[in-house]
């Protein structure tokens, strides 16, 4: 049974409720015009605005529910203070414009407090705003890593702001600045690279999220995630121990974090992992210390889905566990279902004199602060100008200029690339040449993406039929049924099915599955010439294959823009794309990484372009 939050009890002059803005019921005049005042410094807005507040208040905008989870009406009676979308937690219907009329609704429910904070809804745009159908989805982060672009990774991160502003969020939990050191990690993909100056220089997707003003058009909130150490466990588990030294974490793991910090970066995840057998979200030395005083991370700090409950080892949180997570310095928990009973603990802990009060005060001037600077106070519903450019023919451009910018060519026997676009006959195969779902990978529609025509894209071999020009036959077939001598070339679409986090941790085989490797020996036998082209998140154990081939080309998850691929396949766009991971010479190798002295099959910054 869950206590009311006590009523606002107004004291001294108190003004009547005027509508739009302006006084607010039950505050003090002065400190209602002072924290509603835009021409007030965001400082003074803040403290205004917290002397006012209650316990219940604050302790209800350190909580973050999950949307299926909270109803209006629970956001307006607790004061809710951010709400999220997980993967795939989509309005019925997924539209733009439900979209839109789902946040705003909450946000209308949050107005509806007494003081009307506005609500921050978040979302995990990943890969442009992969949870809405008919977005324009980029390549995932291993791709953009081998583009070596940090320009285009900004525009990248200003063509997602805007889709997400048009359909009502404020915030997105992105980039993901992990180091990926094991690619047997399910998360490889989500990582930029094994290094940690290209996560670090891929930083610049702050700015096209977050813009030049965090109140400026279509700016939304970034997250560096996940703090730290998270691409770095023993045996590449998601979720595991990272068991290195302090000088280790501080080299290949913590760099990335100061970079998106020095860019303004507006909040910071937690990660999952442990470090040295301690858990991230109970580290108050890496927490407070490391990232808020040495770092100077001005922002808040969010947890990772349920990550408090995960401090002890045990399911679900205990008080301790609350306890533990604020100290150390989390601002807002991320606590999908069971949040009212994470306020009633907090609450309970904060009386009890566990929980500083100046600890809440400070997590909520952080996540206030950054509400005043969002300029949410003044424009707290989605911006519908920007609907529009959900899935624009813009940012499709853009997306497929990068998915070709994010080719890795690793083979290229005799020239057999770039293939001619007239007076040819090419035969296309495997299971990734005609299916958005597999080259968009996981994060897409739902949190585990998956196979099929899950949304408008171009297919790979939709890309090819495209460019093909004059005279030219492109014959399709998943298993590479009917090929014969006559085809002067043949491509193999094949790799990875999506998979997102755990579920795409590869603690055994490394290589491609049977069904791909029937499709090649299909096509090998016809005694034409064979292309792989690999739709993967992670390099694969390929080495014994490699020599039967006449060409590879890595795609990575290139997006719903395949044309991209096409691009370099027909020399449209020169191969440019330098590998940002090792590429092991066998899976037993793993992890594998520049400077280990250990012998790749391609080492980290591989590529080949074309001659002509
Ligand atoms: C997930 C992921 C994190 C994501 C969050 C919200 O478990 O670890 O990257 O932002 O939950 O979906």
């Amino acid at each position: 049974m869950h206590r009311r939050p006590p009523r606002i009890l107004a004291v001294g002059l108190t003004t009547t409720f005027l509508l739009g803005g302006g006084a607010v019921a039950g505050v003090p005049a002065a400190n209602a015009a002072t924290y509603m005042d835009t021409k007030k410094p965001v400082r003074e807005r803040v403290e205004a605005l917290l002397k006012r507040m209650s316990l219940d208040e604050k302790i209800g905008q350190m909580t973050q529910p999950e949307r299926g989870a909270v109803t209006g009406d629970d956001i307006t009676r607790y004061r809710i203070g951010s709400v999220l979308s997980g993967g795939g937690s989509t309005p019925t219907p997924n539209t733009p414009v439900a979209w839109a009329d789902m946040t705003d609704g909450f946000q209308r429910q949050a107005l509806a407090t007494p003081l009307k904070v506005p609500l921050i809804y978040g979302v995990d745009a990943v890969h442009g705003h992969n949870n809405v159908v008919g977005a324009t989805i980029f390549p995932h982060n291993i791709g953009l890593g081998a583009t070596r672009d940090p320009g285009l990774v900004r525009k990248i991160g200003r063509a997602t702001a805007e889709e997400v502003t048009g359909t009502g969020p404020d915030w997105t939990f992105a980039p993901c600045v992990c180091v990926a050191r094991n690619d047997r990690w399910g998360r490889t993909y989500e990582s930029f690279g094994e290094v940690p100056e290209l996560p670090s220089a891929m930083s610049t997707i702050v700015d096209g999220f977050q813009g030049r003003r965090l109140d400026g058009p279509a700016s939304i909130l970034a997250t560096a995630k996940h703090y730290v150490g998270d691409g770095g466990t023993t045996g590449g588990v998601d979720q595991g121990d990272t068991q290195i030294s302090e000088a280790e974490l501080r080299r290949i793991h913590l760099p990335p974090f100061r970079a998106a910090v020095r860019r303004g970066v507006g909040s910071v995840m937690i990660s999952f992992n442990s470090w040295n057998g301690v858990k991230l979200h109970g580290h108050r030395y890496l927490i407070t210390d490391v990232l808020k005083r040495e770092l100077g991370f001005s922002g808040f700090v969010i947890s990772d889905w349920n990550g408090i409950d995960q401090i002890d080892g045990q399911p679900g949180f205990t008080p301790a566990e609350v306890t533990t997570a604020i100290n150390a310095g989390l601002d807002m928990i991320m606590v999908p279902n069971d949040w009212k009973r994470f306020i009633d603990t907090l609450r309970a802990e904060v009386q009890a004199g566990r929980v500083p009060m100046a600890r809440i005060d400070d997590a909520n001037r952080r996540i206030l602060t950054k509400k005043f600077e969002l300029g949410l106070f003044e424009r707290p519903f989605a911006d519908r100008r920007y609907l529009a450019t959900v899935g624009s023919a813009e940012h499709r451009a853009l997306a497929r200029h990068a998915a070709a910018k994010s080719q890795v060519l690793l083979k290229n026997e005799r020239g057999v690339l770039p293939l001619k676009r007239n007076n040819n006959k090419i035969f296309v195969a495997g299971k990734s040449a005609d299916d958005i779902g597999n080259q968009t990978g996981g994060w897409t529609i739902t949190w585990q993406g998956s196979s099929g025509d899950i949304t408008p894209g171009t297919t790979i071999l939709q890309g090819i039929r495209q460019n093909a020009g004059r005279n030219t036959t492109v014959t399709y077939d998943k298993e590479g049924d009917g090929i014969d001598r006559s085809y002067k070339a043949a491509i193999a679409v094949v790799g990875e099915l999506p998979y997102a986090e755990f579920m795409g941790d590869r603690p055994g085989a490394m290589g491609l599955d049977e069904a791909d490797l029937a499709t090649i020996a299909k096509l090998r036998a016809s005694g034409v010439p064979v292309i792989v082209v690999l739709v993967s998140g992670r390099p694969l154990d390929i080495a014994a294959e490699l020599p039967k081939w006449n060409a590879l080309l890595e795609a990575w998850l290139p997006g719903t823009e395949g044309r991209g691929v096409a691009d370099v396949l027909f020399g449209l766009t020169r191969p440019t794309g330098k590998l940002p991971v090792t590429w092991m010479r066998s899976a037993d190798q793993q992890p594998i990484n520049r400077g280990d002295g250990k012998a790749p099959l391609f080492p980290f910054g591989y590529g080949l372009t074309y001659r002509r």
